[in-house]
């Protein structure tokens, strides 16, 4: 592994953080977390995949969807074709679309549509696979990409009903942009290592002043593991938890019920940690529980 490797980056500095106890006058944990004025059962949900039918094998972007319709657990879609999005949609559990930054802006407006017409709870943009490995303006799947301009962000944010979540926000410039363009939340992310060296997304929350992380969501992905890492983000104010990797590990092994047992272990872990340092509910949760050792 290269020492500008942000995954093993994120999972040294996760691990470097550590958790104190608080048994007395603990209670048993309700792990119900808001999201734009609905109530999901946990603050753990999908971080946004795509191309699991390429990736993995026919049929596992369904899996993926079933999955979380069965785990009870917010389903983040990324990258998909509008056939491949309804079909999720039709699996039942709640969605957020993160569309990617299509230089034919049309088609990110239709992506918008779709999500409004299907009834997803959010819908987003994802501001860092614009560019390649070589800095050049990105073509995914032959379909090329742009940066979004502030001015168009704003434009976009005012163009949908639904809350504009812009993903792929790893520092205080891109978060005050999103904040000033009218976007109801972000995710703290570095897209599964896009950069080298990428400032964990648990440091950028840590960064952070009380202010900052009160002014709008902010969602956190990047190598959780489980209930443990879940909990060191929702005391540094994250406000949900997504999961990527770790679920195409568990719908390999067992399709949609591998996914919703994944999330079930997760939680079990995560209500243990609550119970263990005294945080009945997700608002007594905060990050004087944790220690930092570097
Ligand atoms: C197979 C795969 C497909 C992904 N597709 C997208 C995508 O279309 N849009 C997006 O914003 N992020 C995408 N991501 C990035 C994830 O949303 C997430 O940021 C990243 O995987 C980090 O989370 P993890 O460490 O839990 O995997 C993808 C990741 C994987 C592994």
């Amino acid at each position: 592994m290269e020492a500008s490797d942000s995954n093993r980056i994120t999972r040294d500095y996760l691990d470097s953080i550590l958790i104190e106890t608080r048994y007395l006058d603990s209670d048993a944990p309700d792990l119900s977390c808001p999201f734009f004025g609905h109530v999901l059962p946990s603050p753990l949900m999908t971080a946004a995949l795509s191309h699991l039918d390429h990736f993995m094998y026919p049929g596992a972007m369904r899996h993926y969807a079933q999955g979380a319709a069965k785990a009870g657990v917010l389903l983040w879609l990324g990258m998909t074709t509008d056939d491949e999005a309804s079909m999720c949609a039709d699996q039942g559990a709640p969605m957020v679309e993160i569309i990617k930054p299509y230089l034919d802006r049309d088609q990110i407006l239709h992506r918008m549509q779709l999500a409004e017409r299907l009834g997803f709870w959010a819908v987003g943009i994802d501001i860092d696979h614009s560019f390649d490995s070589a800095g050049r303006f990105d073509t995914v799947n032959g379909i090329p990409m742009k940066p979004l301009t502030q001015e168009e962000l704003k434009a976009f944010c005012a163009a949908t009903r639904l809350p504009l979540i812009v993903k792929g926000v790893l520092s205080r410039t891109d978060l005050q942009k999103c904040l000033q363009a009218g976007a109801a939340g972000a995710v703290i992310s570095h897209h599964n290592n896009r950069i080298g060296y990428a400032l964990p997304p648990l440091k950028f929350l840590h960064e952070l002043d009380a202010d900052e992380k009160n002014a709008l969501p902010l969602f956190v992905d990047g190598c959780i593991s489980g209930g443990a890492d879940a909990f060191k983000a929702l005391a540094l104010g994250a406000g949900g938890v997504c999961v990527g990797r770790p679920l195409m590990t568990a719908i390999r092994q067992n399709g949609a019920d591998g996914m919703a047992d994944w999330f079930h272990q997760a939680n079990d872990e995560l209500r243990k940690y609550m119970a263990f340092t005294g945080c009945r509910d997700l608002r007594h949760l905060d990050a004087s529980v944790l220690h930092f050792t570097r």
